[in-house]
C-alpha cells in the first residue's frame, strides 16, 4: 500500500472511532440501545464508507499547521451531515435506492418515517457537535469553521444541489446543468471540508482559499467519476446499484456529454485541484495523492 493510501485508511480510522463517540455522547438515553433510532443512527454511521471529506478536513488542518486531533469533532460532524443526505438521498422520494455500502439501505431496513427521522437527527446532532466545538479551538475559528459547513451544506450547497438533481431529472442533460448539479449537490461539501479544515487549523486567507479551490475542483472530478461508475462501474466495489442514473433520467456527466468527455473533465479537473496547492510545494504529497486516486477511483 502506498503512502497516500496508507494515510487514507489511518485517517478512516480515527474518523471511525470519532463517529461513533461523538454519537454516543449526543444520545446518551439509558435505553438507547432500544431505540430504533438510535440503531438506525448507529448502523448509517458504522456501515462504511471511505470517510474521505472528514479526512480532507483533518488533513486541511495538518496542512497549515495545525493538529489533526484538535479538528476530530468538526470532522465527525461533517460525516453526520454526509452520513444523512446519503440517507436521504436514496430515499424513494428521491433515487430510489435499495443497496448502500453493499447494504440494505435505511428506508429498507427501518421504514421510510425512521430512515427520514435518523437523517434528521443526524443533521441536527451536527450542528450541535459543531456549536460545542472544543478547547483546543478558539470560539471564533469554530465558528466560522460551522458557517463553512453550513454553507456547503444547505441552500447554498449540498441542499440546493440536491434540488437541482431532482428538478433536470427525465429533461435534457446538458453540461452546464451537469455542472451546477454537481457542483453544489457533491463539490460544495468537498470544498467546505478542505476550507473548514484550514480555517480550525489557523491557516492564513490565502492558504484557506487554495485549500477552497483543491476541494471545489476535486468534489467536481469525485462526483464525475460517481455518474461513471453508475455507467460502468460494478456493485462489487461501490456497494451500490449500477444504471440507477439512466433509469432515472439523471442530468449525469456521461449523459450530458459522453463517457469519453466526462473522462477527459475529470482529468483537467484533477489537474486544476492539484494547481490550486502549488504554494504548499512537497508538503502537499497527500492531496495530490488523493486527487490521483479519486479521478481513478472504482469504489
Ligand atoms: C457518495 O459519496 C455520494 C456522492 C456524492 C457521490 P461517497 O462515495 O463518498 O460515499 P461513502 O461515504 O464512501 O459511502
Ligand atoms: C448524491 O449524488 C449526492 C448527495 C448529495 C448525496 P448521487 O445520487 O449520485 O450519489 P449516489 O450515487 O447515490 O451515492
Ligand atoms: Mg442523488
Ligand atoms: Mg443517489
Ligand atoms: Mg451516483
Amino acid at each position: 500500500m502506498g503512502r497516500v493510501e496508507e494515510a487514507l485508511r489511518a485517517g478512516k480510522t480515527a474518523v471511525d472511532a470519532a463517529l461513533l463517540a461523538a454519537l454516543d455522547r449526543r444520545f446518551d438515553a439509558p435505553d438507547r440501545e432500544a431505540s430504533p433510532l438510535y440503531r438506525a443512527m448507529r448502523d448509517a454511521l458504522a456501515a462504511g464508507g471511505k470517510r474521505l471529506r472528514p479526512v480532507l478536513l483533518l488533513r486541511s488542518a495538518e496542512l497549515v499547521g495545525g493538529r489533526a486531533a484538535d479538528a476530530l469533532y468538526a470532522a465527525a460532524a461533517l460525516e453526520f451531515i454526509h452520513t444523512y443526505s446519503l440517507i436521504h438521498d436514496d430515499l424513494p422520494a428521491m433515487d430510489d435506492a435499495d443497496l448502500r455500502r453493499g447494504r440494505p439501505t435505511m428506508h429498507k431496513v427501518y421504514g421510510e418515517g425512521l430512515a427520514v427521522l435518523a437523517g434528521d437527527a443526524l443533521l441536527t446532532e451536527a450542528f450541535a457537535l459543531l456549536a460545542e466545538g472544543t478547547p483546543a479551538i478558539s470560539d471564533e475559528r469554530a465558528r466560522r469553521a460551522a458557517l463553512t459547513i453550513a454553507g456547503g451544506a444547505g441552500v447554498r450547497g449540498m441542499v440546493r444541489g440536491q434540488e437541482l438533481d431532482l428538478l433536470h431529472e427525465r429533461r435534457v442533460a446538458t453540461h452546464e446543468a451537469a455542472r451546477a448539479i454537481h457542483r453544489h449537490k457533491t463539490a460544495a461539501m468537498f470544498e467546505a471540508a478542505a476550507q473548514a479544515g484550514a480555517i480550525l487549523g489557523g491557516g492564513t486567507e490565502s492558504q484557506v482559499a487554495a485549500l477552497a479551490e483543491y476541494g471545489l475542483n476535486l468534489g467536481l472530478a469525485f462526483q464525475i467519476r460517481d455518474d461513471l461508475l453508475d455507467v460502468e462501474g460494478r456493485t462489487a466495489d461501490t456497494g451500490k446499484p449500477t444504471g440507477l442514473d439512466a433509469a432515472e433520467g439523471k442530468c449525469s456527466y456521461p449523459a450530458a456529454v459522453g463517457v469519453e468527455a466526462s473522462r477527459a473533465e475529470i482529468a483537467r479537473l484533477i489537474d486544476a485541484a492539484v494547481a490550486a496547492l502549488a504554494g504548499f510545494g512537497a508538503a502537499a504529497w497527500f492531496f495530490v495523492g488523493m486527487a490521483k486516486l479519486i479521478g481513478e477511483r472504482t469504489a
